[in-house]
């Protein structure tokens, strides 16, 4: 059977009072439309998938290019009718279409299967996908024929609800499964005769009960899934839902979180077992931990790989960077991108990284800047030492052995090359290469006034 997904994600999302088309506003760290596809891609292959843009198309479709589905222009967006005529060229040789709505992002792929197969096994012309939550207010409602039967009379729009009609529990979720002949062959009726003078999808389900065409709907076992996301009131209870949803799923498989309604998980992030996730952590984009680590509260962790048993103490800010087993890192530690701490490491408070490797075992533990460095096994970085990266036009690189020993509150002036073994004074500007096993010494000598202040004092205190 020839069966394509159609996602409507063509409209404004005036109730959103956004700058930003809805579809591409983010739960769980994806774009709306994104989860909408990532669930269709489970279900029928990306060159099967037609996305319906109109509102800021450019920065839609830029927003889920890479997923391979295919786009149709909806030029002028005269309602959800409009857009699947928008869509009839691109479509009609397909038997069955599926249609998805870009705006209801929690639809599990088990679901649409579960519509799909209802849909076939019914032999209906059209097919829609129902829930009864506690407050259907807003929602298009599905008029059943008779409450237990599958067959469908009509779907009403929230406005044109008639008094008796408003308690009408079951809602219209906008997902619905087409047999394609009969929707293409009834699309052309569809009228503007409503309150917003639109083409309305809904009202295909009356014109082919008119037809004679047989119209069912099938309840979904979760009504979450279809919640949609008008307002951005309703897309955070969506995105407060789906990140309960990756917590769970993280510690089904033995992760401990100690609040999950504190931490922000984005839904793509990796966690291993007996690692412990303390309060508000956030971790986010494609970020993988491992296991036996703890993340202690406060810190923020973005697409970076943490490998077994680290420790991130509190505070820390960790972004596009790795870290190797058993380090040790923070509190309060900034490790920017392309940073790469090495197996047992410790990067301590107040310590800034960036593009910077930091080898097994080396221990920068205070208030310390490491920018554009490589720095070896078994290193001491001592307080306040600063790597010099920029002369103001260009950056240059700070290459440190293994072994060195670097004193407190030392200015490494790059480019330079500190060799294997040596020592670094405490308080050194050091700007000329320093040999392997050497000490390198780069301050003032120090002078001692005999008596300087006893004799200054009694000159004051005659005064
Ligand atoms: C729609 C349904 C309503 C249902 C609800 C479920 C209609 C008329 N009403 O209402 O019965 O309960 O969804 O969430 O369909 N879109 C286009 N082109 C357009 C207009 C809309 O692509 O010209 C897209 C939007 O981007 C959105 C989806 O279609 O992703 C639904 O449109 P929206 O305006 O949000 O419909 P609702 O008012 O929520
Ligand atoms: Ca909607």
């Amino acid at each position: 059977m020839r069966l394509a997904i159609v996602i409507m994600a063509g409209g404004k999302g005036t109730r959103l009072k956004s700058k930003r088309a809805k579809v591409i506003h983010e739960i769980g760290g994806k774009p709306l439309l994104r989860h909408v596809i990532d669930s269709a891609r489970q279900v029928v292959p990306p060159s099967d998938i037609y996305v319906i843009v109109g509102h800021q198309a450019a920065a839609v479709e830029a927003a889920v290019k890479d997923t391979g589905v295919r786009f149709v222009q909806q030029e002028e967006q005269r309602g959800t009718g409009h857009a699947i005529q928008t869509a009839q060229q691109a479509v009609e040789e397909y038997e069955q279409i599926l249609v998805l709505a870009g705006d209801v992002p929690l639809l599990k792929p088990d679901t649409i299967t579960r519509l799909r197969d209802f849909h076939i096994e019914q032999r209906a012309a059209m097919t829609i996908l129902t829930a009864a939550p506690p407050d259907p207010t807003g929602y298009g409602r599905v008029l059943r024929k008779k409450p237990d039967s599958p067959e469908v009379q009509a779907i009403i729009e929230q406005k044109a609800l008639k008094p008796d009609q408003q308690r009408l529990p079951e809602i219209n979720s906008s997902i619905y499964a087409f047999r394609a002949e009969p929707l293409f062959a009834h699309i052309g009726e569809l009228k503007t005769d409503n309150a917003h003078g639109e083409y309305y999808l809904t009202d295909m389900a009356g014109i082919l009960v008119s037809a004679s065409e047989r119209v069912v709907a099938i309840e979904a076992a979760n009504p979450v899934e279809v919640l949609g996301a008008n307002t951005i009131a309703e897309m955070m209870e969506l995105d407060r839902e789906l990140r309960l949803d990756t917590a769970r799923r993280l510690m089904a498989k033995g992760v401990t979180i100690l609040r999950p309604d504190t931490t922000v998980i984005d839904t793509n992030v990796e966690v291993g077992p007996a690692t412990v996730i303390e309060p508000f952590v956030q971790l986010l984009g494609e970020t993988k931990i491992g296991e036996d680590c703890r993340v202690r509260s406060y810190s923020v962790i973005e697409n970076s790989t943490i490998a077994d048993g680290v420790l991130i103490r509190q505070g820390c800010v960790i972004g596009n960077s790795r870290i190797a087993a058993g380090a040790l890192i923070g509190p309060f530690t900034h490790v920017r991108p392309e940073s790469d701490i090495g197996e047992g490491a410790h990067v301590g408070n107040f310590v800034e990284t960036k593009k910077v490797k930091v080898g097994k075992g080396s221990k920068a533990n205070h208030l310390t800047y490491l920018g554009d460095a490589e720095i070896g096994s078994g290193v001491n970085i001592g307080a306040g030492t600063i790597t010099c990266n920029y002369d103001g036009v260009n950056k240059h690189r700070t290459l440190i052995g293994d072994g060195v020993f670097v004193g407190s509150d030392s200015t490494l002036v790059a480019p330079i090359v500190i060799g294997d073994g040596s020592y670094i004074a405490a308080g050194s500007t050091i700007t000329e290469d320093v040999p392997p096993k050497a000490l390198a010494l780069g301050r003032a000598r120090q002078t001692n006034k005999t008596d300087w202040a006893m004799t200054r004092r009694a000159k004051t205190s005659k005064a």
